[in-house]
């Protein structure tokens, strides 16, 4: 029997290796959490907010998306935050997050990590035995804030690197290199935690190579320019170096004008392990499933093209050989059951 593509994609056993928490944000809860902390919002209708989420670059969305984290106030906003975006990934068959949060958006209005962490463990641990999701946390350094801002921001975590999968770079991509964070992500690479950043998503693809040179990353989070640069590719391909894809947020931002024009296929068949993901689903019109459809759909991808992309996703995770492993397995005989 064939199946749906909608419900091909659902089933897929896959991981999400590029989300941010305070993308996840839904009108609904934002105001729900305004209600709850007394916090003024420039919205006041789901109308209002689907009128501002009008974006035509990066930062214009940034703006916006820094100023509804304001309603983030106590540790149960953090928890039903985390446990509102692990249910909605186990629904489109997430078997692993790896979920990016910004603690210096919080720590600058006074929100530490003693409020913020607590809430973001408990919902993890809690929903892990609810809907069998595994998911860890990545710590992303704010790349317009200095990089001595970085490095405090990680010893400000000590009590909680151990809970910590890794560190990432994100924000205002230009006129922010890599290479200004060098040593925040040394403080990580010497507390034994991974590296990843994003790159190349507005930013050109020499922020790539400084990515993998400067900060040791083991994956790029876009990476759609490295395709300018013929050497970068010929490395990741050579490197496995993953690529966190997000189709429907280079859409929203202007990275690209067309679905049609993404270069996630072109790449992938000239052997980047290319992976797809949502970015900040709550602002970009979708969640992993919608991703895997609308890049489908657009690029005329084949079911076999979008089990690699799962099958790339799963191997990418910072999980336990053994995770990685039986994630794996579950994927062959599900795309086994569905030849
Ligand atoms: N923070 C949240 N989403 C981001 C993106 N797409 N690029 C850079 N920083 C971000
Ligand atoms: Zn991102």
């Amino acid at each position: 029997m064939t199946v749906s593509l909608e419900s091909y994609v659902k089933g897929l056993p896959k991981a999400e290796l590029h989300v941010h928490i305070e993308g996840t944000l839904e009108p609904d809860l934002m105001f729900e959490l305004a209600k709850r902390n007394s916090v003024e919002i420039p919205y006041s209708t789901v109308d209002d907010v689907a009128a501002a989420y009008s974006f035509v670059d990066l930062q214009s969305f940034l703006d916006i998306y820094y100023e509804a984290a304001s309603v983030l106030v106590t540790e149960q906003d953090f928890y039903d935050l985390m446990a509102a975006y692990l249910r909605r990934a186990a629904a489109d068959g997430v078997r692993r997050a790896e979920i990016f949060f910004d603690p210096q958006t919080h720590t600058g209005r006074g929100v530490g990590y003693d409020i913020f962490m607590p809430g973001f463990l408990r919902a993890i641990d809690d929903l892990e035995g609810e809907v069998g999701i595994s998911a860890g946390l990545i710590l992303c350094y704010l790349r317009h804030l200095s990089g001595e801002a970085a490095c405090e921001t990680f010893r400000e975590a000590s009590a909680y690197h151990h809970r910590l999968l890794g560190v990432g770079l994100d924000s205002s991509e230009v006129p922010n290199p890599p290479q200004l964070f060098a040593d925040a992500f040394e403080l990580a690479r010497v507390a034994g935690l991974r590296a990843v950043a994003h790159a190349g998503e507005e930013g050109p693809p020499a922020y790539v190579t400084a990515a993998l040179d400067h900060l040791g990353v083991e994956r790029i989070d876009h990476g759609v320019r490295s395709e300018e640069d013929e050497v970068l590719v010929g490395r990741l391909v050579e490197s496995e170096v993953p690529l966190t894809m997000c189709p429907l947020s280079n859409l929203a931002l202007g990275v690209l004008d067309r679905l049609q024009d993404h270069n996630l296929k072109r790449l992938m068949d000239r052997g980047v392990k290319v992976t797809v993901n949502s970015d900040d689903p709550a602002y970009f019109g979708g969640y992993i499933a919608d991703n895997y459809v609308a890049v489908a759909e657009a690029l005329d991808l084949s079911r076999s093209d979008l089990a690699q992309l799962a099958r790339h996703s799963l191997e990418a995770t910072f999980a336990s050989w053994e995770d990685r492993a039986g994630w794996i397995s579950e994927l062959d005989v599900y795309v086994a059951g569905h030849a």
